[in-house]
C-alpha cells in the first residue's frame, strides 16, 4: 500500500514535468511547477529512505536487488541533473541565451531520467503474492 502511495506520487511527479514543458514558454509558471516538481521528488525520496525497511518488513513486497542498484542510480543521477537545471535556468533568467541550447538539452535529459526513475521502480521493488 505504501509502496503504491510512492508510486502514485512519483507518477504525478512525473506529469508534473511534463506539465512544466508545455508551458516553458511562460517563464513564471515553468519555474513555478518545475520548482514544486523537484522539491516533491526530494521529499518523496526522503519518505521513502526513512521508510525503506519498514516498507520491506511489513508490506507484501520483495526488492530485485540488481533492478533496486539500477533504480537507485538512475534516480541519484536525476537528482543531481536538478542541480544543473537549476544552475542553467537561473543563468537563463538573469538573460544569459548561451545557457538556452544546455537548459534544453538538460531538460529533455532529466525528462528522460525522470520517466526512467518512475518505470524502473516497477521492476525493483515486486508485489509479492
Ligand atoms: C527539471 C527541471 C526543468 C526542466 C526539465 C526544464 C526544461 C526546460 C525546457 C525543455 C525549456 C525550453 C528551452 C527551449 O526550447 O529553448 C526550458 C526553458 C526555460 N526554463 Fe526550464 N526546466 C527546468 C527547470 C527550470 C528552472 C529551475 C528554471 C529557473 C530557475 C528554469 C528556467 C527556464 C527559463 C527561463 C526558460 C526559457 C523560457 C523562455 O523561452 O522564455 N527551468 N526549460
Amino acid at each position: 500500500m505504501e509502496t503504491l502511495a510512492m508510486q502514485c506520487q512519483s507518477l504525478c511527479i512525473v506529469l508534473l514535468m511534463i506539465a512544466g514543458i508545455i508551458v516553458r514558454r511562460r517563464r513564471q509558471l515553468h519555474v513555478k511547477i518545475m520548482s514544486v516538481a523537484m522539491i516533491w521528488d526530494v521529499i518523496l525520496i526522503l519518505q521513502i529512505e526513512l521508510s525503506r525497511s519498514a516498507i520491506l518488513k511489513a508490506s507484501k513486497a520483495m526488492t530485485n536487488e540488481l533492478m533496486l542498484n539500477i533504480h537507485v542510480s538512475i534516480a541519484v543521477s536525476t537528482v543531481v541533473l536538478y542541480g544543473f537545471m537549476i544552475y542553467t535556468g537561473r543563468r537563463l533568467l538573469s538573460g544569459d541565451q548561451r545557457i538556452r541550447k544546455s537548459h534544453r538539452a538538460l531538460g529533455w535529459t532529466t525528462l528522460s531520467m525522470r520517466i526512467l526513475t518512475f518505470v524502473t521502480s516497477f521492476w525493483a521493488v515486486v508485489p509479492r503474492e
